[in-house]
């Protein structure tokens, strides 16, 4: 007996999926008919019988007010049809005991609202807004080249982010812990002094290693010239006009030997291609190591005024064309050598004696207004605020949206008045906006 039931209702779960199936193939247009007007007109006259009179008046029930409500228009009040839809689907208006519809209308009804309401969603489709969610690190770097023509190293400034299905750009994923909240204020700081061109800003060292597996043994970079051998080519950020030094130091060996010395070579140092020295290195095979007297890479560097941006650094030995005759060197077949003669690393120090901001193209893409007198000011600062709003939320901006911004900037601009009056100067306040 309770096996037979059991099966039977197996059976009708089939049947009830087998039903399913043949609704599914069925053409969309047969599924769902288009209403005509009549039927629309039908169903205002049920809803005027069974629903308005609680629903009407200055204090309806639910608050809620069918009576303007015409099925003829579903596509208006679009949360009520929707709340109609789900009541009427369990029966639940009118309420219990009250004069309702039988089965049947009831059922035409509901799908009459349901039907309409698919297909108005389909025409057309409205999948809402995308939910905010925190840009990964690749991303905020696009964004800032985007926003502020600013080309940062993320590695350098944020941790790596998590991923989660094999990508590294799903919202959910991409939690914000307050370390990594703060991690990216700090960010921003550094990044807005870097964009705006800080002339108060401290020397810093950026090194540029090279590894010391690299094979430097023909021309290592397009932007090294013709005949070089060996060295490296990088690109530098020059924050701000102002006199940098620029060193080279030569690869050293496993016990920090420095590597090459066995013969006489020529360094050539470049910015953007022009030569900045040519130094000798003398031959020294004693096998001097870091630590032991004057480095023989010591003399390897240059002092100059650079305007601020981005200038490409090369440095590079001169080809040797002639080998001295001797004995050649054996090569070891078995030895596989991890440490290769050559540059080991390109550093740039500074800025000292800064001149100024530099024009920069940060500064011409955030700069879109520069005031000539103090009363001028407040309006370029609101307006460069606007401009840069627009492009980071990317629509039109209000009043509403730059009125923070324009209050953090007064706030910058007191503080700045009180460091000058505690400094005992008197410099133009033009200078916050210009600076
Ligand atoms: C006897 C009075 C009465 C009638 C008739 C009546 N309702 Fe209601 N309705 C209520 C009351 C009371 C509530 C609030 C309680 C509830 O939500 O169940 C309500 C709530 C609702 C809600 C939910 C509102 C919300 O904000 O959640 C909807 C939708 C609704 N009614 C639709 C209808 C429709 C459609 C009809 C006609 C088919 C109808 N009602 C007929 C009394 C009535």
């Amino acid at each position: 007996m309770n096996r037979t039931r059991a099966l039977t209702s197996l059976s009708m779960v089939l049947l009830g999926g087998a039903a399913f199936a043949v609704a599914a193939l069925m053409p969309a247009t047969l599924r769902a008919q288009p209403a005509t007007p009549t039927d629309a007109a039908n169903y205002k006259q049920l809803m005027q019988m069974y629903c308005v009179g609680c629903h009407s008046g200055p204090t309806p029930f639910a608050g809620l007010n069918l009576e303007p409500l015409d099925p003829a228009k579903l596509n208006e009040n679009g949360v009520i049809w929707e709340k109609m839809i789900r009541k009427l689907r369990d029966k639940q208006m009118p309420p219990a005991g009250m004069p309702r519809p039988d089965d049947a209308t009831y059922e035409a009804f509901f799908k009459f609202l349901e039907s309409g309401r698919d297909r108005l969603a389909q025409a057309n489709p409205n999948p809402g807004r995308t939910t905010l969610n925190r840009l990964n690190r690749t991303e905020y770097a696009n964004t800032i080249r985007d926003l502020l023509a600013l080309n940062i190293d993320v590695r350098d400034l944020l941790p790596g982010d998590d991923t989660g299905y094999g990508f590294d750009n799903i919202g959910d994923v991409l939690s914000v812990s307050p370390v990594l909240l703060e991690k990216y204020l700090l960010t921003a700081g550094k990044i807005a002094r870097a964009a705006v061109g800080d002339p108060n800003m401290q020397p810093t060292v950026e090194a540029f290693e090279v590894s010391h597996g690299l094979k430097q043994r023909d021309r290592m970079d397009e932007a090294l010239p013709v005949g070089s051998r060996g060295g490296a080519a990088v690109k530098h950020r020059f924050p701000v006009d102002g006199e940098y030094e620029i060193s080279v130091n030569i690869s050293r060996g496993r016990a920090e030997n420095y590597l090459g010395l066995g013969r006489e070579r020529q360094l050539d140092l470049r910015l953007d291609d022009q030569r900045l020295g040519l130094y000798t290195l003398a031959r020294n095979p004693g096998r001097s190591s870091l630590g032991s007297g004057t480095p023989p890479d010591a003399h390897l560097k240059a002092r100059l005024v650079v305007k601020a941006g981005t200038h490409e650094i090369g440095a590079s030995f001169l080809k040797d064309t002639i080998v001295r005759e001797g004995i050649i060197d054996r090569v070891r077949e078995d030895a596989v050598p991890t440490y290769f003669e050559g540059i080991g690393a390109i550093t740039v120090t500074g800025p000292y004696n800064v001149q100024g901001p530099g024009a920069t193209a940060s500064r011409e893409r955030i700069f879109s207004c520069l005031p000539k007198a103090a009363s001028e000011e407040q309006a370029c600062a609101e307006q460069i605020l606007k401009t840069v709003a627009k492009r980071a939320y990317r629509r039109p901006v209000t009043e509403d949206d730059v009125k923070p911004f324009v209050e953090l900037y007064q706030q910058g601009c007191s503080i700045l008045s009180l460091e000058q009056a505690e400094k005992g100067e008197s410099k133009p306040r033009t200078k916050l906006v210009t600076e």
